[in-house]
């Protein structure tokens, strides 16, 4: 081993609060003993096959976890079965045939309810349609839509039919849109002729007009009439049908087709800090059993439960937990299409009290845009319905942490801060509602996933010290490659260490419970004074502050320290940003995390670069200040 040690990061913040588990939590929960499954998850093989085994199967798997071609790991291997035969049909046959699947909300305050059986008729008809326009196993649908219900039913239709479909986010540009549909070799193209966005219309059909243009491989458009009422035949191309029109006299039954366990079952393009998007593949088998389990167990989900998960189609979120993980439990849940401040902040509360909704699973950009309003809007309405509360997709900083608990969960509702990735497919550290709560941690791996702290050389690091996360064992729901590129990736996620372990590209630590802390991407790291820092924890410190609802830092270079921190912030209404207010941020900053964590700069301003998906680019402030090439910016809101 070489000298050479990844010494961590070195400011540490400092979060000692901790919360238990309420007596009527305990009470209800599925798993009471939450160490006990940690303990059984350590046989992954035994642990994932008894999960595996409440599914319906065709055919059962031959071998559990096939490790013959690491890191291309497959599992459930000869096993026969059909995503949304478990997702939607099995349901049929049980007295949840006539309850609710998916109750469909927007913003005009329309609605829609489909239960179990009229899903069923629905996505039988469409994967007819589909079979119709001579789609076959294999063939890559590509959908661009809102949340609404004909994406679910689209998503479903394909996964019925053993097409692969490929969800790429309403909000993207038509360049971003026809590379992932060239790139996919799309057949088949599903898409919204608008949506509906803080009052107005978005226009979809121009831009999809456009797109396929650009795109030769596709053969037919299926266009969904969301926003408008009708179309004349002239306002469509050759290549173009009405989705009304084409599902119109299909049969209401469709037989599955057993597909493969390692089948795949769709494709999701992510952005990387560098070079082209990422086609990130996901099989059946392993998928379906991985994303069932964390939501059943993580949200503790019951018979009676009303879910609701705010992530978007577009993402991984919306995949694994707005359509199929809530379908394969049989649970009913919003689907929501608007966001959370229009018409007024406190949308999002009015629809979960009247609704009754139990569970809530969200993103902390979203909370940290909601405290901007403060608690009046949440004191509206009464939350008492809900349950558990979560999120995912970033840091919840301790203090939007608190304000959640506090404001939205009466604290009364376990936070379930989930982290994971596309590549993942599911959760893989989080905290279940029977453990101890601590604000900002991740808490513990999902029993079966062995994850650990390493150095640049693969040494495990102690208690107490950052580096990166990585992913030792292989989990089901695990991204088999990226689309046409083994090399990539390889790569990216498991050539760093060896003995195949999956390097994430997060940097976190470990506390002496076995809890996790994450620090940000190892992308963002600071270096200041020769000390690395975490852009999560100076972020954390910064938000902390009563003036401050969002912060970003990245590191400036300096000639004498090598790299100052520079902070973005965005100050709650009714703050002015002056050298008091900045002398006062740089010294709680430093009273929080101690003194290596110089802040050289701020700078107040109104929004932070997102992804879409609200995740702040730390990159694009980076380059902005530089004033470097921005690089891939597919997926930044502008
Ligand atoms: C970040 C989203 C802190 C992380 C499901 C990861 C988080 C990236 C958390 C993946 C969390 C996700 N705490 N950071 N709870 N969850 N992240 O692919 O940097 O859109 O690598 O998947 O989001 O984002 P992705």
């Amino acid at each position: 081993m070489s000298n050479k040690k990844f010494r961590g990061t070195d400011v540490l913040l400092h979060e000692k609060r901790v919360f238990e588990p309420k007596e009527d939590v305990l009470n209800r929960s599925l798993v009471k003993n939450w160490d006990e499954e940690i303990e059984k998850g350590k046989d992954i093989e035994k642990y994932w096959a008894e999960k595996a085994e409440q599914f319906v199967w065709f055919k059962k798997w031959n071998k559990i976890l096939d490790e013959s071609n690491k890191p291309f790991y497959q599992w459930f291997t000869g096993g026969k079965i059909n995503l949304t035969y478990n997702a939607v049909d099995r349901w049929i046959e049980t007295g949840k045939r006539n309850s609710l699947a998916i109750i469909y909300i927007n913003e005009r305050g329309e609605e829609i309810k489909l239960t179990f059986y009229e899903l069923y008729t629905h996505v039988n008809k469409m994967a007819n349609a589909l079979k119709n326009l001579g789609v076959v196993k294999g063939d890559v649908v590509s959908i661009y839509m809102p949340m609404c219900i004909e994406s679910i039913i689209s998503m479903l239709a394909c996964a019925k039919i053993g097409a692969i479909h490929n969800v790429v986010y309403s909000g993207l540009s038509v360049g971003s849109f026809v590379e992932r549909m060239n790139d996919s070799k799309s057949k088949i193209l599903i898409a919204a002729d608008g949506t509906y966005r803080r009052g107005k219309i978005i226009d979809l059909k121009n831009i999809v007009d456009e797109a396929i243009l650009r795109c030769p491989s596709i053969q037919s458009v299926v266009v969904i009439n969301h926003v408008k009422e009708s179309y004349e035949l002239a306002e469509l191309s050759g290549i173009e049908l009405l989705y009304d029109r084409l599902v119109e006299g299909e049969s209401s039954y469709c037989e599955p087709v057993w597909l493969n366990s390692e089948d795949p079952l769709f494709i999701l393009y992510t952005s990387g800090s560098v070079g082209e998007p990422k086609g990130v593949i996901h099989t059946t088998a392993g998928y379906m059993v991985g994303v069932a389990t964390t939501l059943k167990y993580n949200f503790d989900i019951h018979d009676d439960d009303l879910w609701w998960c705010t992530g978007d189609i577009g993402w991984i979120t919306g995949h694994s937990y707005s359509v199929y993980g809530p379908l394969l439990l049989g649970t009913t849940s919003i689907i929501y299409e608007g966001g959370p401040d229009f018409p007024d902040p406190g949308i999002w509360w009015k629809i979960i009290e009247k609704y009754g909704v139990t569970k809530f699973y969200t993103s902390p950009t979203a909370i940290r845009h909601l405290m901007r309003f403060g608690e009046r809007y949440a004191k509206l309405y009464d939350l008492s319905s809900l349950r558990i509360l979560g999120t995912v997709g970033e840091t919840l900083n301790p203090e939007a942490w608190m304000w959640f608990y506090r404001n939205i969960g009466n604290k009364n509702c376990p936070i379930i801060d989930t982290w994971w990735q596309t590549e993942n497919g599911m959760h893989l550290i989080a905290p279940t509602p029977t453990i101890s709560l601590k604000p900002g941690s991740v808490a513990k791996p999902f029993p079966g996933i062995e994850a650990d702290i390493f150095d640049d050389d693969g040494n495990s690091l102690p208690p107490g010290q950052g580096g990166h996360l990585v992913i030792k064992k292989p989990w089901p729901a695990m991204f088999r490659t990226l689309l046409n590129n083994d090399e990539r990736f390889l790569d990216t996620y498991w050539n760093d260490f060896p003995e195949c372990v999956f390097k994430s590209g997060d940097l976190a630590r470990k506390d002496e419970d076995g809890y996790f802390w994450i620090q940000g991407r190892s992308d963002d790291i600071l270096k200041v004074a020769g000390h690395r820092i975490g852009s999560s924890e100076v972020e954390s410190a910064l938000v902390s502050h009563p003036a401050i609802s969002e912060a970003s830092v990245i590191g400036k270079k300096d000639p004498v320290k090598g790299e100052v921190i520079k902070a973005f912030v965005i100050l709650k209404g009714g703050y002015k940003f002056d050298s008091k207010l900045i002398e006062e941020l740089k010294e709680h900053v430093g009273h929080e995390l101690g003194p290596v964590a110089v802040i050289g700069e701020i700078t107040s301003v109104d929004n932070l670069p997102k992804t879409r998906s609200g995740k702040i680019m730390r990159r694009i402030l980076r380059a902005k200040d530089t004033g470097e090439e921005l690089g891939d910016t597919s997926t930044l809101d502008m």
